[in-house]
């Protein structure tokens, strides 16, 4: 605005360059005295969404594909791939390429879906494993392909990626493409993953898309809607291409070697992790299924949370799929019911940041309770926007609530470096017509080291 002031002024010489120079210097005393609160809706206006990628070409029936890792308790990894044929459900493994000094054999699943039968689904878990080092590892003995993964760091800091509603589009491959070109330890993924929608040849097409990043990284998932696939009469089983593909470790404990150990969840719908020796305490809820009062997920959370020793966890975040914030028009209301289920439980436990997808924008809010701004409360994120074919959700409520912080309609993913005890840092990286830009970040205090929040007779555990 400063320099299209400039620009008038020399064509018409009706202002002068001191004059000038006066505008810019006002409009910016201007701007810097603004308060830091003030509610922002981003100008940009995005591109249409990208045509769906054709990735259905098949390997051959014994190598391996679709190949990824995700954490199985504190120093283990478990490895998924599938088979087209019958193959042994093998994983060799090394810290030197081609020189596989040790062995994990996992087991074999296999699915239907109405005419499709997927092919052999195989997970093994490697280790004990030392951390922040890179393996190289084949899948089912075959030479044709080897693959490296890099465990997480057993220290702080941890760089976690969070990226939702990912699909298969132009767009999916400009997100991957940025989330590759910076270094990460594990990513996070509040569901919605490959929109098959009930095609399950596009499950496979996902995989081989996300394959060379998730083989090499942790990838830690939950479910959204898209996963759900349930038919009425002909397939009335719920997540059943997800949990055949995407096996979480909710048969772990989340916690390591801390006094308190809380129990697997036993549903591969929500579960919870620990990175970082212990510093951060990750809880993946499950927005499609059950979370209301007598539900076991709601009294897992429960015993999760009453585990969780803030003495030792700097920061917990969980993830959810539809929102319990938005003042986007799509997805109105959907998260209401879950929040009222859950959200004193996260408040009373401190939890520090909520990140959500399901709304296809990236919006960002203050630390809120209760449906108010409250200093002992989690930051709440929507970053559902990693690029599915459905779009973008470009229609906001308006006006701009008030402890809605930041909001734009833009594909893009977010990273979450926890950087100490103390601070998180919190970015999210815009999808720039193919170049990543920042264009949100805030400083995340640690909740369990802010006095004021850290009274535990305030907890309403
Ligand atoms: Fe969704």
């Amino acid at each position: 605005m400063a320099a299209a002031a400039v620009g008038r002024g020399r064509r018409s010489g009706g202002m002068g360059m001191a004059q000038a120079l006066l505008v810019v210097v006002v409009v910016l005393a201007a701007a810097a005295a603004l308060p830091a609160s003030l509610a922002v809706t981003s100008p940009y206006v995005r591109p249409p969404p990208r045509a769906t990628l054709s990735l259905l070409q098949d390997a051959d029936g014994q190598t391996p594909q679709q190949v990824h890792v995700s954490m199985a308790g504190q120093d283990k990894m478990r490895v998924s791939w599938i088979t087209a044929g019958d193959a042994p459900a093998t994983v060799e493994y090394g810290t030197a390429p081609g020189h596989y000094t040790r062995s994990a054999t996992g087991t074999t699943a296999t699915y239907s879906y109405l005419l499709y039968r997927s092919g052999n689904i195989h997970d093994a878990v490697v280790g004990p494993l030392r951390p922040a080092t890179t393996y190289y590892y084949r899948c089912s003995g075959s030479a044709a392909r080897e693959f490296s993964f890099r465990t997480p760091p057993a220290t702080l800091p941890f760089r976690f990626v969070v990226a939702g509603d990912l699909g298969q589009t132009g767009w999916t491959n400009s997100t991957l493409e940025h989330v590759a070109a910076a270094d990460y330890d594990a990513l996070l993924l509040p569901g919605d993953l490959s929109y098959a929608d009930f095609v399950q040849s596009r499950w496979d097409s996902f995989g081989r898309l996300v394959e060379p990043l998730a083989s090499a990284r942790p990838w830690m998932v939950t479910e959204g809607n898209h996963e759900v696939e349930k038919l009425p009469l002909l397939e009335p089983t719920p997540f059943k291409a997800y949990n055949a593909r995407w096996r979480m470790p909710y048969d772990v404990s989340g916690a390591g070697a801390g006094a308190a150990v809380p129990p697997p969840s036993g549903d591969n719908l929500y579960y919870s992790f620990d990175v970082a020796g212990g510093a951060v305490h990750v809880v993946m809820l499950g927005s499609y299924t059950d979370y209301g009062a007598g539900s076991a997920q709601l009294a897992w959370l429960q015993r999760d949370l009453a585990a969780v020793d803030r003495g030792r966890a700097a920061f917990v975040v969980a993830l959810v799929h539809a929102p319990w914030y938005n003042s986007n028009e799509a997805h109105q209301g959907e998260g209401d019911a879950m929040r009222a289920a859950m959200e004193e439980l996260l408040y009373g436990a401190r939890v520090d940041a909520v990140f959500a997808g399901h709304v296809h924008a990236y919006e960002r809010f203050a630390r809120v309770y209760g449906g108010k701004e409250d200093p002992c409360g989690p930051v709440h994120v929507t970053v559902g926007d990693g690029g599915n074919r459905e779009g973008l959700a470009g229609k906001f409520v308006h006006p701009q609530p008030a402890i809605s912080a930041f909001r734009e309609a833009s594909f893009g993913h977010g990273r979450l470096e926890v950087v100490n005890a103390t601070h998180a840092l919190w970015t999210w990286h815009r999808n720039d017509d193919d170049e990543p830009v920042v264009a949100d970040q805030v400083l995340i205090t640690s909740l369990a080291a802010n006095p004021a929040c850290n009274n535990r007779t305030n907890h309403k555990m």
